[in-house]
Order: structure tokens, then C-alpha cells, then sequence
């Protein structure tokens, strides 16, 4: 079917999770919506991120007609997966969480690290999550306030020297808080990235962390999901590439520039795919 999937973040950080999807379908057709205006979502309240992502999936199934949702945020998906799946039963839904369980499975030592947002961390899903799995290894958890922000601005011209310092100084502070890195006994050797924008700061992370602390995400793991679920419902495009027209659309309800920057940097997307969300979208 070539319909497209839709796929949305609270900002760029869901462009990790596009790039994944992007090339384990590449026969597919994606629409990205981008809301940057109302980033960061993790220092927002629940019901505001629940607010957003329903519209946004809202407007995404009418004026797109998406044949499947990634919501490509960990934020979003732990405060409002259960409202959507209830909102949209027919819709193949894939959200993201911290890869907790992976982790498992990596680490040596037994100690694993977490960052993610103050809202991901705060959440009941992701109480849970740890809950289930607290038995098996120590988990170091760290809220990362402005971390996510920052990534936004960094695609900012104006704003990317002053983003990047605090990006750095941020991730120092973070880390610090959290204990030992490394390999030795009671070292904490995985590090899980529980937000979709870390992803693109794992550069600045290896060089504070060293090479062996393992760096884990989520992109992989949700496109092989995504790649599942639209296989047995028989909705898989069977087009060639070069048949499907406009084979990618990103929208952003903030800085299209910041969009474009994020994508050419990231994905090496052109910046015409590029465009403003509707302004309805906006408030
Ligand atoms: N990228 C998002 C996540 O995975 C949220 C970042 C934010 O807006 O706070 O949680």
C-alpha cells in the first residue's frame, strides 16, 4: 500500500528514529511532523504532551492519510500511547522506550546507566519498566533538564555556538552525577539513551565515556517493529522507490530552517522536503 507512514517527535530528535526506518523500508513513503514550537515535551505536563500527540495524529491521519504511526518520542509515547491506541484501534501504532531489556543482554558489570527526559523518567510506564526489571542490575537513572533543548537550538545558526557549550557542559554534568563509567567491577559499562535527540550527541558521549561504555538506542529496534506490523497487515508497499511519488515530506510546527539544518546534517535530506505545519497546528 502507498499510503505513508507518519512519524513525530516533539522535535528533530525523531529524525534518529526516520533515518532507522528509512533504511530498513526503503520502498516506503514517510511524512514527519516536527513539533518544535511546543518542544521540549519532558518539561512539559502529561496532559499537555497527551494534547499534542492526539491532535497531531489526528491531523496526520486526515490530511495525510497515513497508513501507520511511529511516535519516534519516548515522552510521548509513556504519556500517551494507551489514549491513542484507545483513539485509533485500527491504526498500526509503534511508539519507543528506553531500551531497559537490551541493556540487559550488553551489560557485564551489571550497572547500566539511563538518561532520558524529566517526563519519560517521571512517568507510571516507565516506573514500571524499571520495576520489572530492577532484580537483574543496578539501574542509574538521570533526568537530563535542557539537554533536548539545546539539540533543538543547536541547528539554529544563531543560537548553535551557545547550544553547543551547553550541550558539552550539560552531558559533563549529567555523567558526573551518575557515577563511574567503565568496565571495571560496579562500573556502570551501557549507557541507554532514552530520548530520541540523544542519539545525536552520541559523539560528544563516547568522547566523555571512552570506547568501551556501549551507547544504546532505539531506531533499529522500532523500524524492525514498524517493519513487523505493516508485514502482517498485508500493508508493506510493494512499489519500486523510483514509482512512489514524494517519497518523503518533514513538517515542523517551529523554525523551518532548524528542520532543514537537522535533516540535511543528519539524514543529508535536501532542504525543499522540507516545509511549515499548518497553522492550526501552531497554537
Ligand atoms: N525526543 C523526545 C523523547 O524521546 C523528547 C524530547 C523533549 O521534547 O523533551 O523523549
Amino acid at each position: 500500500m502507498n499510503a505513508p507512514i507518519g512519524v513525530f517527535d516533539s522535535g528533530i530528535g525523531g529524525l534518529s528514529v526516520l533515518r532507522a526506518l528509512q533504511k530498513a523500508l526503503p520502498h516506503e513513503r514517510f511524512v514527519y511532523l516536527a513539533d518544535s514550537a511546543h518542544a521540549p515535551y519532558g518539561e512539559k505536563t502529561e496532559a499537555f504532551v497527551t494534547q499534542r500527540t492526539l491532535t497531531i495524529a489526528l491531523h496526520l491521519r486526515a490530511q495525510h492519510h497515513i497508513k501507520a504511526l511511529v511516535v519516534a518520542c519516548n515522552t510521548a509515547t509513556a504519556a500517551a500511547i494507551h489514549a491513542l491506541r484507545a483513539l485509533h484501534p485500527q491504526l498500526p501504532l509503534v511508539g519507543v522506550e528506553p531500551a531497559l531489556k537490551p541493556a540487559l543482554a550488553l551489560s557485564r558489570t551489571g550497572h547500566i546507566g539511563v538518561i532520558a527526559t524529566r517526563g519519560t523518567v517521571g512517568s507510571d510506564k516507565f516506573a514500571r519498566l524499571l520495576a520489572s526489571l530492577q532484580a537483574e542490575a543496578h539501574f542509574v537513572v538521570q533526568a537530563c533538564n535542557g539537554l533536548a533543548l539545546a539539540i533543538e537550538q543547536s541547528t539554529l545558526p544563531d543560537q548553535a555556538r551557545a547550544a553547543q557549550d551547553q550541550i558539552s557542559h550539560l552531558l559533563q554534568t549529567y555523567t558526573q552525577a551518575m557515577g563511574r563509567f567503565g568496565t571495571g567491577p560496579g562500573d556502570i559499562d551501557t549507557l541507554v539513551l532514552g530520548c530520541t535527540h540523544y542519539v545525536f550527541v552520541e559523539d560528544e558521549l563516547r568522547q566523555l565515556l571512552g570506547p568501551d561504555v556501549q551507547l544504546l538506542s532505539t531506531g533499529e529496534a522500532v523500524a524492525r517493529q514498524t517493519q513487523r506490523l505493516l508485514a502482517a497487515a498485508d500493508l508493506l508497499n510493494t512499489q519500486a522507490p523510483h514509482e512512489t511519488a514524494q517519497p518523503m515530506r518533514l513538517l515542523t510546527t517551529g523554525d523551518l530552517q532548524g528542520l532543514q539544518a537537522a535533516a540535511q546534517r543528519w539524514l543529508g535530506l535536501p532542504p525543499e522536503l522540507c516545509e511549515a505545519a499548518p497553522a492550526t497546528l501552531q497554537a
